[in-house]
């Protein structure tokens, strides 16, 4: 029997009891042993297992389906260019075609993710400066969080160690993170990414918000692909990220209040660090 409980130090836990009978030298039931285990771990395991395989084979279909509309649709993109090179066009022909043309575009930026998420392409690892690749992912993307009225603070700590990366990869990941976090200040805010010290030797990079927050009920389904709140969203944005993240032995893990923001916190582990 398994059962949700709360321990002494307020944490949920999932633990397994069995119980059984107790009996005497005559085989007379004279009691009963209840054992409790705490299976948390063993439980967590086996809901990452379960969505690692999930994953997989969700990753091959969706990768064959993207495949497949790859070329049909360049085919429709490039009658639409042809069609728009017309010169008289009247002005609600020429309003049909350009919202044609955004949503061929919106279904290309769809494959796209799709298919770097089930094939990604191989991670070209080099020892990299990280605080040098957060700025460069900073420098992309600092004009839209200006123009949405959010301050960004970037804390470095200088000494850090190298890392064995890929820094085109660990930029996406730094560009997804900050985009959601952009995404949930609607009003504005204050973004601010810290790049420091792990006190296991590792490198440590925490990206907060101060935005709307993610429900409880949403934290363990927003890595899920195409799990998305957005209207815009196609969901794999995270869930692409976390997949560089593990190629590259790293974490990622979340901490959110409703009203008050997030953070995304990457661990690097002490054997991706080097010599830079
Ligand atoms: N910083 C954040 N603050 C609040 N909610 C977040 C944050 N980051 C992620 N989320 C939630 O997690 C969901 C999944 O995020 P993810 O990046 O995978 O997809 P998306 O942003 O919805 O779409 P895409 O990234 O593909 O454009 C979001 O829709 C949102 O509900
Ligand atoms: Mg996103």
């Amino acid at each position: 029997m398994e059962r949700k409980i709360k321990s002494k130090d307020g944490r949920e836990i999932i633990t397994s009891m069995t119980i059984s009978p107790l009996r005497d030298s005559e085989g007379q039931i004279t009691g009963a042993s209840r054992i409790c285990r705490d299976i948390t771990t063993l439980k967590k395991a086996e809901e990452r297992l379960l969505l690692a395989a999930r994953l997989s084979s969700l990753g091959e279909l969706s990768a064959g389906v993207a495949h497949e509309l790859r070329n049909p649709l360049s085919g429709i993109k490039i009658n639409m260019q042809i069609l728009a090179r017309q010169k008289d066009l009247a002005e609600a022909e020429r309003r049909l075609l350009k919202s044609t043309q955004e949503g061929i575009d919106k279904i290309q930026k769809i494959i796209d993710d799709m298919l770097n998420f089930a094939r990604p392409k191989p991670a070209n690892f080099k020892p990299e400066n990280i605080n040098d690749v957060i700025s460069h992912s900073i420098a992309i993307i600092q004009d839209k969080f200006k123009r949405a009225n959010i301050s960004l603070i970037f804390s470095k700590e200088e000494n850090l160690p190298g890392l064995f990366i890929d820094a085109h990869q660990i930029q996406q990941v730094l560009i997804n993170l900050m985009l959601n976090a952009q995404q949930a200040m609607e009003k504005g805010g204050t973004l601010t990414i810290r790049s420091a010290h792990h006190e296991n030797g590792g490198v440590k990079i925490t990206i907060k918000d101060t935005g709307s927050g993610i429900p409880k009920e949403h934290l363990h389904k927003i890595f899920d692909p195409f799990f998305t709140t957005k209207s815009e969203g196609t969901g794999l944005g995270l869930s692409i990220s976390l997949k560089i993240l593990e190629n590259h032995g790293a974490t990622l893990e979340v901490q959110s209040e409703v009203g008050s923001g997030s953070v995304f916190t990457i661990n690097f582990p002490p054997e991706r660090t080097c010599e830079v």
